[in-house]
């Protein structure tokens, strides 16, 4: 784009200064015809009262001073029969007719260039019958060396002037080109830097120009949250690792131990029975992980079906009613909503994972409230609040992923793998829904909403 104005400002200069040329040129052959249409008009003056007998030389004298003011201006007069009555130093102009025609000059009374021994001129001539009834023929001729030389200065200044211009206006260009691409390039070369190993690096906004300070927060931006997944993504793949070491572990241990002395059957079926506790681990691990994929591929199709929550939260507390009566922990139920559309199977894990979660981190005797209610006429929203120690902030956002758990050296304690809540949040949101976490010193409260199906949409 640039490259093209600066094209155009050139071609302008150029057009610009061919119409300088031509105008001056047309000036000059104005002035010129001027000058020499007054000659002979003064000329033809004189002529008309012309008497050869008596005037001679007072002709001379009123052609002198005719002539006295014009430079380089020449005249011939001739009689009809080519005698000379009157002509200056200078060219020859009765050389004139050998090139022109003068006869057409007259008719016309235009002017015509007349090139000579080197020379040019322009001219012009007229016919006059004096006193004497003889006709005389007027030659007047002006030199054009002058302009001619003048015109050619001015043609070779315009062109000096106009190509210093261009180059000028082309660097210019240049320049602006180099100094809005150089930041762009360094910005491409910082960027083209990035792999996975300098995520933690930053491009420095001071370094580019203010006007790039948009892009680059952007830029660093993008990479402050692919720095975060790259780094969630190590985690999991470590902690996936982690939780499918300890059962294998335990598994070869346990066999090692078995193999090495004679046992009874007995203990044997107790070490396999062992051996299946882990077997189931490993097997859960992989259903679990299996269910995740499904569910980021989009492959999560849930069973649309009427879900009573009511009845399901009912069904779940007496599923969940040994577990608890352990802990001395109370489940209560409170409020009312709209069905829902779900898949029961799905729903009742989501349920059955947060249930478990909370029975497992509410400190002994306490309460466990689920709250239905119906925030508008398209939501519903599920509370389950427990009592228990507050979950740092900073966690909050983070307990959602796959294996993460809140222990600042996560470990394990052989409690959980830290899957329960990426799946509930899997199986949320392919129903439309949200889940967000809440947490202090009072309670750790999970809210659920989901949509409720437009009236008269039964399910299939
Ligand atoms: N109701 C709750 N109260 C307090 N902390 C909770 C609660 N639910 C979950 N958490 C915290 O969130 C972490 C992640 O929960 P999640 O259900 O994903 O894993 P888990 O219960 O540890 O293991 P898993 O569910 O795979 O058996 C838990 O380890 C726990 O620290
Ligand atoms: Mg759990």
């Amino acid at each position: 784009m640039p490259v093209i104005a600066c094209l155009l400002a050139c071609t302008l200069l150029y057009v610009l200064s061919y119409f300088i040329e031509r105008s001056f040129e047309k000036y000059v052959i104005a002035q010129n015809v001027t000058e020499l249409n007054s000659v002979i008009d003064s000329l033809e003056r004189e002529l008309s009262y012309y008497d050869p007998e008596a005037e001679r030389n007072d002709l001379i004298q009123n052609i002198l001073l005719i002539l006295a003011s014009h430079y380089q201006l020449f005249v011939n007069i001739t009689d009809e029969n080519k005698n000379i009555l009157y002509k200056t130093r200078g060219p020859n102009l009765l050389q004139v007719r050998k090139n022109i025609d003068v006869e057409n000059i007259i008719e016309t009374h235009g002017s015509a260039i007349w090139n000579y021994d080197q020379h040019s001129y322009r001219i012009a001539a007229s016919s006059v019958t004096a006193a004497d009834q003889k006709e005389y023929t007027i030659i007047v001729a002006v030199s054009r060396d002058l302009q001619l030389e003048f015109t050619e200065r001015l043609h070779n200044g315009l062109l000096i002037l106009i190509t210093i211009s261009c180059v000028l206006v082309l660097l210019g260009t240049l320049l602006t080109i180099y100094l809005t691409q150089e930041p762009i390039n360094r910005l491409i070369k910082k960027i083209g830097s990035v792999n996975s190993k300098s995520l933690n690096n930053r491009i420095q906004p001071s370094s580019l120009p203010a006007k790039y300070a948009s892009l680059v927060d952007a830029f660093n931006d993008m990479i402050s949250r692919m720095e975060t997944l790259f780094q969630r993504q190590h985690n999991f793949t470590a902690d996936l690792a982690h939780e499918m070491r300890t059962p294998i572990t335990n598994l070869t241990t346990q066999t090692q131990i078995a193999l090495n002395n004679a046992r009874t059957a007995d203990e044997y079926k107790e070490i396999l029975y062992s051996n299946l506790e882990e077997f189931e681990r490993l097997t859960q691990i992989i259903t679990d992980m299996l269910f995740l994929a499904q569910a980021d591929n989009k492959q999560l199709v849930p069973q649309l079906v009427e879900v009573d929550l009511s009845n399901m939260f009912a069904m779940m507390f007496d599923y969940y009613e040994y577990l608890s009566e352990e802990k001395d922990i109370r489940l209560k139920l409170q409020g009312t909503c709209p069905s829902i559309q779900g898949d029961k199977l799905m729903i009742g894990r989501a349920v059955g994972n947060l249930l478990s979660n909370a029975i497992r981190y509410t400190p002994d005797n306490q309460t466990i409230t689920v709250t239905l209610s119906q925030v508008s006429n398209k939501l519903v929203k599920v509370v389950i609040a427990n009592p228990g120690k507050k979950i740092e902030a900073r966690h909050l956002p983070l307990l959602f992923d796959r294996f993460y758990r809140p222990d600042e050296s996560r470990q394990r304690n052989g409690e959980g793998a830290g899957i329960g809540l990426a799946i509930v949040k899997s199986i949320v949101e392919a129903h439309h829904g949200r889940i967000t976490v809440e947490s202090d010193n009072e309670s750790t409260r999970f809210i659920m909403t989901f949509p409720i199906p437009p009236k008269g949409k039964k399910s299939a």
